[in-house]
């Protein structure tokens, strides 16, 4: 499949490699051109498949540099969190309560099918769940049932099992992955560590 990762840090980059060793055609988008990067518009060109891997509060600027054009139509998982740093340590959420990235995006794109997922956990983690030994859960959200189950099965062959995705419905449900940062934030502090994730269970 064709995938167009719009960022650069370590996400994109990480989303990148393992995409490319289960032998998909990645094209990484940028602001500025470089090895292995492109403008973000040629990248959402490039892709079949797009993943917003920008910083929240720059994912709107990231989108409208690649042009609804390259994005109307195509599945577009949402990666960010609305996380400002501006204030110092530990970052506060820019967007939440009653709006979140991922609804930002949905709105301002309406014919893109946008999936929040990923965003809970550390960006090792999302390529390699096994990192933490025993069961632990991933939520996503989202508009369109087709996408949504394109995505998790994207998400298993990053190793995630079925039942670990949880699917919180349409995609105002990116406010609560959004809004889960600070908890995600004070357990790394907590735990010592940015391998740290939470197992969903019902009665
Ligand atoms: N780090 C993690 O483990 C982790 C885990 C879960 C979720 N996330 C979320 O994933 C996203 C990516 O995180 P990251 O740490 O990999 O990268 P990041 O540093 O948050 O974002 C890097 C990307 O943002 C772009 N960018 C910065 N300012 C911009 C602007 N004014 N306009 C347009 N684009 C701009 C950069 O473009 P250039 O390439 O041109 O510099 C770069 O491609 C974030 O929303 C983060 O909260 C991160």
């Amino acid at each position: 499949v064709r995938i167009g990762i719009l960022g650069t840090g370590i996400v994109g980059q990480t989303l990148a490699a393992k995409l490319r060793e289960l032998g998909h055609d990645v094209v990484i988008g940028s602001r500025t051109e470089g090895e292995d990067k492109r403008p973000f518009a040629e990248a959402a060109a490039h892709g079949e498949l797009l993943i917003n891997a920008t910083g929240g509060g720059n994912s709107l600027a990231a989108l409208e540099a690649a042009g609804a054009e390259n994005l109307n139509g195509k599945v577009l998982i949402d990666v960010s969190n609305p996380l400002d740093f501006s204030k110092g340590m530990p970052p506060t959420l820019s967007i939440c309560n009653d709006d979140s990235v991922g609804e930002q995006i949905q709105r301002t794109y309406p014919d893109a099918k946008v999936v929040k997922a990923l965003n809970t956990v550390t960006a090792a983690l999302m390529v390699e769940p096994g990192l933490i030994s025993g069961e632990h859960s991933l939520p996503i959200a989202g508009n369109d049932e087709g996408a949504k189950a394109q995505v998790a099965d994207l998400l298993e062959k990053f190793g995630w099992p079925r039942d670990a995705i949880v699917d919180l419905g349409d995609i105002a449900g990116a406010r609560a992955q959004e809004m889960y940062l600070p908890l995600w934030l004070r357990l790394y502090q907590s735990q010592g560590t940015a391998m740290v994730n939470i197992h969903i269970v019902k009665g």
